[in-house]
C-alpha cells in the first residue's frame, strides 16, 4: 500500500473506488474497504480528520488519531493507496469556497456547519481522486443522504454506495468515538440502539416509531428522534450524548441500501 500526502503525488489509473475516512479505523471502515475492493480495480482510502466539519473545537482536539495502526488496517484490507493529506494541503491559505448542502435534517440542525464541512471535503476528494464509486456507511445516514443530493445537484460523476452499519455484539454501532467512553458510559450508550430497535418494532406493528423510540429512552434526553426519507429509504435516526461523547445511530425501516 502506498501512502500519499500530496495531491500532486496522487497518480491513479483504472476504475477507482474511494473510501473517505477520518481514521481511528474499525470494522465498519473495514467493511467499506472490502466492498470497494470487490467492485473496483483500485481502492483509495482517505485519512483526513477534516477540521471544517467539527462544530465543536474540543471534539476536533479529542478526536482519536493513530496513523500507523490505521495504515496497517487499511493495508490488510486491500487498500492500494492511502491518501493522508495535511490540513494545509486540503485547505491552503486563501481557501474560501464552500459547498452548502441546504436542508440537512435534525442532525444538521444539531451540528451547525457540520454538513457544509462534510460536503466540501467530499466534493474535493471526489475531484482529487476521480472515483467511479465512493463508499459510505448507513451509520451516518444523514451524511449519505446529503452526499447523494450533492452528487445529483452538482452533476458529479460518482456513484455513492451505502453499506450496512456494523455493530458490536451488544448492538452498539461501531464508531471511532466509542474509545472515548468509560465502562459505565459504554453501558449507558446501549440505550440508543435499544430505543431505535423499539421504534422499529413499533413501525412493524403499524405504530408510531418516533413515539416508541422516545418512550424507550425513558427520560434520557436524546438530541432528537427523527424519521427521514431519501432515495426510497425510510430511516429512524437518533443522537445521544453520553458524558462528553455524542453518539448517533439509526435503523432502516423501509427500502434497501444500494
Ligand atoms: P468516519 O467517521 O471515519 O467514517 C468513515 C465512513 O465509515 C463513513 O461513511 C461512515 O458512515 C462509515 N462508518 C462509520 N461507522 C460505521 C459502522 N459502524 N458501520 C458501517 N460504516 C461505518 O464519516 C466520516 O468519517 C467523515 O464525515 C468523512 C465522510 C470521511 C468526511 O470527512
Amino acid at each position: 500500500m502506498k501512502i500519499v500526502r500530496t495531491i500532486a503525488e496522487l497518480e491513479l489509473s483504472g476504475e477507482v473506488g474511494l473510501v473517505p475516512t477520518m481514521g481511528a479505523l474499525h470494522d465498519g471502515h473495514r467493511s467499506l474497504f472490502r466492498a470497494a475492493g470487490a467492485e473496483n480495480e483500485v481502492v483509495v482510502a482517505s485519512l483526513f480528520v477534516n477540521p471544517a466539519q467539527f462544530d465543536v473545537a474540543a471534539d476536533l482536539s479529542s478526536y482519536p488519531r493513530g496513523e500507523e495502526r490505521d495504515a496497517e488496517i487499511a493495508a490488510a484490507e486491500g487498500v492500494d493507496v492511502l491518501f493522508a493529506p495535511s490540513a494545509d494541503e486540503m485547505y491552503p491559505a486563501g481557501f474560501s469556497t464552500w459547498v452548502d448542502p441546504g436542508e440537512t435534517g435534525a442532525e444538521g440542525t444539531s451540528r451547525p456547519g457540520h454538513f457544509r464541512g462534510v460536503a466540501t471535503v467530499c466534493v474535493k476528494l471526489f475531484d482529487i481522486v476521480q472515483p467511479r464509486r465512493a463508499y459510505f456507511g448507513q451509520k451516518d445516514a444523514q451524511q449519505a443522504a446529503v452526499l447523494r443530493r450533492v452528487v445529483r445537484d452538482l452533476n458529479l460523476d460518482v456513484r455513492i454506495r451505502l453499506l450496512p452499519t456494523v455493530r458490536d455484539g451488544d448492538g452498539l454501532a461501531l464508531s471511532s468515538r466509542n474509545v472515548q467512553l468509560s465502562k459505565e458510559e459504554r453501558v449507558e450508550a446501549l440505550a440508543l440502539p435499544r430505543a431505535l430497535a423499539r421504534g422499529a418494532e413499533a413501525y412493524t406493528r403499524g405504530g408510531d416509531p418516533v413515539a416508541a423510540t422516545r418512550s424507550s429512552f425513558n427520560g434520557i434526553p436524546a438530541d432528537y428522534v427523527e424519521l427521514f426519507e431519501f432515495d426510497g429509504l425510510t430511516i429512524l435516526a437518533s443522537a445521544l450524548r453520553v458524558g462528553n461523547t455524542r453518539l448517533i445511530d439509526n435503523v432502516l425501516l423501509k427500502g434497501e441500501l444500494s
